[in-house]
């Protein structure tokens, strides 16, 4: 159950040293300590975590008061009573912090038609142990509201009736030792429906296919009833090198062709799911990577007078010259044949034969 009164008194109690008590302050404040039940007209000497106190302060009897706190004021303070052999006397966890604001809260069913999760953060930090109290109503009824286990801000809710028109009423509230704020949010049923990404994206190149790739996938397996809830999907992709995402949607459908690939360009797949009829689109899936099919790069058997120079004089080579990457036999290396014999290579066939073998 979300109402954790007694996790909340337990998290007070969190860091205090031993014996302590913690006194909470707002920052800005003036803080007064006061030191046990010490008379009014008790002496007392102050220190904080074992040091003299250097901050902005009045000290009136048993009490002191520290001005216009911030984070650096906090600290254990100890007392010790004067001239009584400096007795300690108490000790004060002292923690600075601010009220909670209003918490930010949304809804989301990726489980439909079971149920949903609600999830809440503050955008701003209080500094001090803030906990939150959550309560779901649904036409007026309130609902069962369980905390997620791995998800310290979540809570599940199951859904009590299918397709009802009445929204769910959800109101957080925030809540720590200075202060507490609520936000109360209605959610349609219908518009807290988006699924998880689509799983075990893969995409296969097709033998001998230089523009197709085969992308297929799984439905999302939180996803619980598929047969009775199918889902659509959107696939995306696009070649690494370029900017703009092609789009297919796809009905009830856990594979697609993608026909228009360009020749060996290494592309970006992505996916994402929706319910049919209610909801809004998934996140994107994990990116896969793939690349279509493409020839491998064939030993050269015959070379022409063109490429041997190319090959030999690469400063002259043209702009439009590729290099014939992955080539290992194609033509003479200049380590071993030197421009005579090239010269000798490129006239006669049979001494061509001799060359290549060296
Ligand atoms: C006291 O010690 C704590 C923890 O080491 C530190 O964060 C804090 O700033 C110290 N307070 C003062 C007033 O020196
Ligand atoms: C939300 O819950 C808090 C704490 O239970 C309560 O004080 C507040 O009135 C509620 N807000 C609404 C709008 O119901």
């Amino acid at each position: 159950i979300c109402s954790t009164s007694g996790l909340f008194c337990c998290l007070y109690g969190h860091r205090a040293y031993m014996g302590a008590r913690i006194q909470y302050a707002r920052i800005g404040s003036d803080v007064t300590m006061q030191c046990g039940s010490l008379d009014n007209d008790a002496s007392v000497m102050w220190k904080v975590n074992g040091t003299d106190v250097k901050a902005r302060r009045r000290e009136e009897g048993p009490r002191l008061t520290l001005i216009e706190v911030d984070m650096t004021s906090n600290g254990l303070y100890s007392c010790f009573q004067n001239p009584d052999d400096f007795q300690r006397r108490d000790q004060i966890t002292l923690r600075v912090g601010v009220p909670p604001r209003e918490p930010q809260v949304t809804c989301r069913s990726n489980t439909y038609p079971k149920g949903f999760y609600c999830s809440w953060h503050l955008a701003h930090a209080t500094y001090i142990p803030t906990e939150f109290e959550v309560d779901v109503r649904h036409n007026q009824k309130p609902l069962e509201v369980k905390r997620d286990e791995v998800h310290k801000n979540r809570c599940h809710v199951k859904f009590p009736e299918l397709f009802s028109s009445f929204p769910y009423r959800v109101n957080v509230t925030a809540i720590n030792a200075l202060g507490s704020a609520s936000a109360d949010h209605s959610f349609e049923e219908s518009s807290m429906v988006k699924p998880d990404p689509p799983e075990k994206v893969v995409a296969t190149p097709i033998p001998n296919n230089v523009r197709r790739l085969v992308v297929t996938w799984n439905s999302p397996s939180t996803w619980p009833d598929i047969d009775s809830f199918p889902l659509k999907y959107f696939l995306r992709y696009r070649p690494l090198i370029k900017d703009q995402w092609q789009h297919v949607e796809l009905s009830d459908s856990t594979s697609h062709t993608i026909t228009d690939a360009y020749v060996g360009k290494e592309y970006i797949i992505q996916l994402a799911a929706k319910d049919m009829e209610i909801g809004t689109w998934s996140d994107w899936s994990v990116a896969v990577h793939a690349t279509p099919w493409t020839e491998e790069p064939k030993p050269i058997t015959s070379t022409t007078e063109a490429d041997v120079l190319i090959e030999t004089t690469p400063s002259s080579a043209p702009p439009s010259f590729k290099p014939r990457v992955g080539n290992p036999t194609g033509g003479c290396s200049t380590l071993i044949c030197s421009y005579h014999i090239l010269l000798v290579c490129t006239l006669m066939s049979i001494m061509w034969y001799v060359c290549d073998l060296t």
